[in-house]
């Protein structure tokens, strides 16, 4: 996928640098041609001869030097792609702000081709303010940052903050030149949206759900070329994608009806809907007149959806969950891995701000049934649901 391509691989000062000497062979492994550009600060922390031997080609780090001017306008210009793998936290603020002190954020900035960043820091950096603005920044610019993962740490702390393994941003970049979609002839399966329970002809139970976030996630499966079915409970006006089968339901057991009608064929299933727990144990035919100060509901548990597709899920189907947490989100996550036998759990937090329900924005952090925690920043649930398909894609279809 990568033959002929051709790539600027920069790498700034981080000890996640020796990981980039990876990344160089496996890039110049599938294929493409790479020029190494580096920061003044990577050269305590990767030798450059390794580098020019595997890239075949000199190591550049000096605007100006012993071998003259480093045309950066050119290197940016000829590169098909741009890789700053590790982003050092010192970088990043720069590329944020528009500076051009090195060779390296001279050619970002000159660069006219999609640059893909893969940040490396410690847990507190990565977590500042000031980090979040920056990444944020250069994502308007329409940088793409390949999340960060969770564990080991240069501190010797274990926390978010690792750079992504280099297979990982190898299939990041080459997910960049595939112009076919990735999931053609699959079949998906979406539910969205809130339920409603009925106590009587106008009063229901519900929840705030939008359904924006299970609609972004049909969308992404739909662009990667699936044939997308979306079970949709009931929003408000809403624009729904063209081209994706929508069967719109109310209840939590008319979800389930549609659901699991579909799951056989499914091979990705991803089921995002707020689904009531209870549901009334008696709908009343005419309207609840008032009458007694207290008035108690008697409502029974609804079917698990999740948890019921997962009971008869085949070896060859991705499931994938949601899980909406305001305490101990990560203790629930694992947990829902196991009890509904999912092979993806997406935990969201009220916690954090403009993040779940009614918002146009989500922060979520991947768990996974292999055992991997991926978080990532808070985005726009497109960017949202880009992120949770091309995990699945990554980890089954890639
Ligand atoms: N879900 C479902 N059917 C239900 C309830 C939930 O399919 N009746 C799915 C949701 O679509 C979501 C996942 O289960 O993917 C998690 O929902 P959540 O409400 O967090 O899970 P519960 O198991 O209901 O959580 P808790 O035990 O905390 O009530």
């Amino acid at each position: 996928m990568l033959k002929g391509k051709k790539i600027l691989l920069g790498i700034t000062g981080s000890i996640a640098a020796y990981k980039s000497i990876l990344l160089l062979r496996l890039l110049v492994k599938a294929g493409a041609e790479v020029k190494v550009v580096i920061s003044p600060a990577a050269r305590e922390f990767v030798p450059q001869l390794t580098l020019s031997t595997l890239s075949n080609q000199p190591v550049l780090c000096e605007i100006s030097g012993d071998q003259g001017w480093s045309n950066h306008v050119m290197l940016g210009r000829w590169a098909d792609c741009m890789v700053i793998a590790p982003l050092s936290c010192n970088t990043l603020a720069k590329m944020a702000s528009g500076q051009c002190d090195n060779l390296l954020l001279a050619v970002y900035l000159s660069a006219t081709c999609p640059v893909l960043v893969a940040p490396a820091m410690d847990e507190d950096m990565w977590k500042h303010p000031s980090t979040k603005a920056n990444l944020q920044k250069i994502q308007t610019f329409g940088n793409q940052v390949i999340p960060v993962t969770h564990g080991d740490l240069a501190s010797g702390l274990v926390g978010e903050g690792r750079m992504a393994e280099p297979e990982d941003i190898l299939s990041y970049i080459s997910n960049l030149f595939s112009h076919t979609p990735l999931l053609k002839g699959k079949k998906a399966l979406v539910s969205a949206g809130p339920t409603h329970e009925p106590l009587d002809p106008v009063r229901f139970i519900g929840n705030h759900s939008s359904g924006k976030m299970g609609i972004a996630l049909a969308a992404a499966l739909q662009k990667q070329g699936a044939d997308v079915t979306l079970v949709l409970g009931p929003v408000g006006e809403i624009v729904l994608p063209e081209g994706i089968k929508t069967i719109r339901v109310k209840t939590a057991a008319e979800m389930f009806k549609a659901c699991s009608r579909s799951f056989p064929k499914s091979d990705i299933t991803v089921m995002a809907a707020a689904v009531a727990d209870y549901t009334p144990v008696k709908t009343a035919k005419d309207k609840i007149k008032k009458s007694d100060p207290l008035m108690v509901l008697e409502l029974t548990r609804t079917t698990d959806i999740l948890a019921s597709l997962g009971k008869v899920k085949r070896k060859n189907q991705v499931l994938v969950g949601f899980a909406l947490e305001t305490t101990d989100g990560e203790a629930a996550a694992k947990e829902k891995l196991k009890k509904k036998n999912a092979d993806i759990i997406v935990l969201n937090s009220l916690q954090d701000k403009d993040a779940g329900f009614g918002t146009d924005t989500n922060k979520v952090t991947i768990f996974t049934k292999q055992g991997d925690k991926i978080p990532f920043d808070n985005k726009s649930k497109t960017a949202v649901a880009q992120d949770i398909i091309d995990t699945v894609i990554r980890l089954y279809y890639a």
